[in-house]
């Protein structure tokens, strides 16, 4: 089996590309927006934006893969509510771009998706809930599920939220950036009133690899096992890391005054996942055990 994954430098494109590595035989195709891959296992690397379709074209008629899997995107949450534009260049047009090549070679698409399409008022959230977005890329990455559900390709949308995990040259997410605070003896103001699981990069690597190859179509959700505030989170990082716990200052996410809403009583319920793929994601314990050891710490 041919996959090539778009997107291949950012935090889920590389644990993609090493856990399905170290996990199948699969022929692994990395492309990416850069001139050169982060993240080098000797697999082909090709530059692809998928926001120029002439190309997105040619790459994807030249390698002629069996599965696309659409790790790109703008994923600064504030900035799509700014950069309008441009992010739904990316996040919306980049995917239809993609859904046209792939037709062209028969190839199914595997593409994230967030539970940002939620309003946040009555997670956790089932694939089958309604969507209604509040922030602006909540609704590019529903009108990205859209553009794949109403095409006449083979795909899987699989929701996610709250990623972590390391990388080359990632942007640091939620708790590497918590971690390099507060083991800098900087205090944090983390929200209390934000709660939805936490997902181990590793686990959404390993949970799509498992979805590819029971050839499943669809939506589904890959998240954590367990639903917590990002407050309970930083309490069990101080608890794994032995950090300081007062350090960590309980604000609520108005106080921020963030361009983008966020949904607050969010989540993604699990139990598609578990039950069809007999897979058990980590909690957020475990997960973040794994990161210490991840890291060397
Ligand atoms: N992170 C989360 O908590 C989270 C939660 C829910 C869903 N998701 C979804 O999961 C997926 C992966 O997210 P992630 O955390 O791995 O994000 P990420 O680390 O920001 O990776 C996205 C990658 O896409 C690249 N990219 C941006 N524009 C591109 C373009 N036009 N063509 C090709 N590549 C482009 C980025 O390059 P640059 O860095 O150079 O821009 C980056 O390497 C996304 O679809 C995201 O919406 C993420």
């Amino acid at each position: 089996m041919k996959i090539l994954i778009a997107g291949a430098n950012g935090l889920l494109g590389q644990a993609i590309t090493s856990v399905f590595s170290r996990e199948s035989d699969f022929e692994i195709i990395q492309t990416s927006a850069e001139e050169k891959s982060y993240l080098d296992y000797g697999f082909p690397y090709k530059t692809m934006d998928i926001t120029l379709k002439d190309d997105v074209k040619k790459v994807v008629e030249f390698y002629e893969p069996d599965i696309i899997i659409n790790c790109a995107a703008f994923t600064n949450v504030d900035k799509c509510e700014t950069e309008r534009e441009l992010s739904w260049k990316i996040n919306v047009d980049g995917v239809k771009n993609l859904i046209i090549a792939a037709r062209r070679v028969n190839s199914k698409i595997v593409h994230f998706s967030s539970d940002y399409i939620f309003d946040g008022k009555s997670g956790p959230y089932s694939e089958e809930s309604v969507p209604n977005p509040i922030s602006f890329y909540g609704r590019e990455k529903l009108a990205a599920e859209n553009a794949l559900i109403t095409s006449d390709i083979k795909f899987t949308v699989i929701r996610t939220l709250v990623l972590y995990g390391i990388g080359n040259n990632v942007k640091p997410n939620f708790a590497l950036w918590m971690l390099e605070e507060l083991k800098n003896n900087r205090p944090v103001n983390i929200v209390t009133d934000q709660i939805s699981n936490v997902t181990m990069i590793d686990d959404l690597a390993f949970g799509t690899l498992k979805l590819i190859e029971k050839d499943c179509t669809g939506i589904y959700n890959i998240a954590g096992a367990d639903i917590l505030s990002r407050y309970e989170f930083a309490m069990k990082m101080c608890e794994v890391f032995k950090l300081k716990k007062e350090l960590v200052l309980p604000i609520t996410t108005a106080s921020l005054n963030q361009p983008a809403p966020r949904p607050l009583k969010s989540g993604l319920i699990i139990l598609k996942m578990e039950s069809e793929l007999g897979f058990k994601p980590m909690d957020s314990l475990e997960g973040l055990r794994l990161l210490k050891v991840q890291l060397g710490y």
